[in-house]
């Protein structure tokens, strides 16, 4: 049996933020976030709550698969930037959407939250337990940013993606998942107290070693593509886009070039919303679906990778 996506939705806050409003915080430049990084502009949740993006990214994307919230079994919602702690973001989803007869959890795998909740029910459809999954990624990033910080607040943005999946007669791909805990130290965040752009004591907003972090993703990310291949035994030829985690085309392009790629099969929209964490990945599958890219048959790649660390990757045929 395999796991198929069969609609896609996102959610990104109104207010925009570009380069040049980063610039009137902390000291830089269009041109040199630009060129370091990619991106141009972020979206940041003034009025939105993580909740509220992650259900309007969950209703686009029922209404984009064509089925009814009461279909639903299992929510999982990924995040490291919940509105509180209790009760979990799924659970309030389920509530906004309706979805009466579904489980609904958290978890927190940072950047690689979307692919490990899409291995995760797929996990579940193949323990013979449900057949109809919703996954959402929602992140309000900004609201753990120091923005006194500009190796930091430069990168990160807001917004959510969601997917529907479902349990159908196919071709089943094996997921790979690692994580390092002995590289915790390169990212982290200690809790979260308040929202907005308060000052706190720095240890409570995102704290980043960029250079280590952009190390492990030009390292890990070819190695953990080349596994996923491995694994599946599917040729690297065979995939029609590589879809990874959105944190800086550098790493984008470096991993291309590692795996003898073109640039086209890795897409980027960080230029438009930054790094958004764990609901990078769907809310570039949704932009992708919405732009009518995805043909039924093509083998998508989905890598993640982030705090932690974690890394993690599947394979999925396109509407099939
Ligand atoms: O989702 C996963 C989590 N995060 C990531 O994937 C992030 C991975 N890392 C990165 O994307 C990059 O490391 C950054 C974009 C964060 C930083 O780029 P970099 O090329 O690694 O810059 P750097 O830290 O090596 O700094 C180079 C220079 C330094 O100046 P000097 O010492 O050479 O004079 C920095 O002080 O650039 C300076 N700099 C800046 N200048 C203008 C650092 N940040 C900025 C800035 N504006 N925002």
């Amino acid at each position: 049996m395999s796991a198929v996506i069969c609609g896609t939705g996102s959610y990104a806050p109104a207010y925009i933020m570009d380069n040049d409003k980063i610039a009137e915080l902390v000291e830089t430049n269009d041109a040199w976030i630009r060129e370091r990084t990619g991106i141009r502009q972020r979206h940041i949740a003034k009025t939105e709550t993580t909740v509220y993006m992650a259900a309007e990214a969950a209703k686009r994307a029922i209404e984009n698969a064509g089925i009814s919230p009461e279909e639903i079994e299992l929510i999982i919602v990924a995040t490291l930037s919940s509105d509180v702690i209790l009760p979990c973001s799924a659970c309030e989803v389920q509530k906004e959407i309706g979805a009466d007869r579904a489980a609904a959890f958290d978890i927190n795998a940072a950047c690689s939250g979307f692919t490990i909740a899409y291995n995760m029910a797929d996990a579940f459809f193949e323990a013979g337990q449900y057949q109809t999954a919703l996954i959402v990624a929602a992140e309000s990033l900004s609201h753990l940013t120091d923005w006194t910080d500009r190796g930091t607040c430069i990168l990160f943005g807001d917004g959510a993606g969601a997917a529907v999946m479902k349990k159908k007669q196919g071709r089943h791909y094996f997921s790979v998942t690692h994580s390092d805990g002995t590289k915790g130290w390169t990212l982290t965040c200690k809790n979260r107290l308040e929202t907005g752009m308060g000052q706190l004591p720095r240890e409570y907003y995102i704290d980043m070693n960029g250079q280590e972090i952009f190390k492990f993703a030009v390292r890990k990310v070819p190695e953990l593509i080349r596994e996923v291949l491995q694994k599946n035994n599917v040729r690297q030829e065979e995939i029609t886009w590589f879809v990874v985690h959105q944190a800086n085309s550098r790493i984008l392009e470096s991993v291309a070039k590692h795996l003898g790629e073109p640039s086209w099969k890795f897409p980027m929209n960080l230029q438009h919303y930054g790094n958004t964490s764990s609901a990078s990945i769907p809310l570039l599958l949704d932009e992708l679906n919405r732009q009518g890219k995805l043909k039924k048959g093509d083998k998508i790649l989905l890598a993640g990778f982030g705090a932690g660390l974690t890394w993690s990757g599947n394979i999925l045929d396109w509407g099939m």
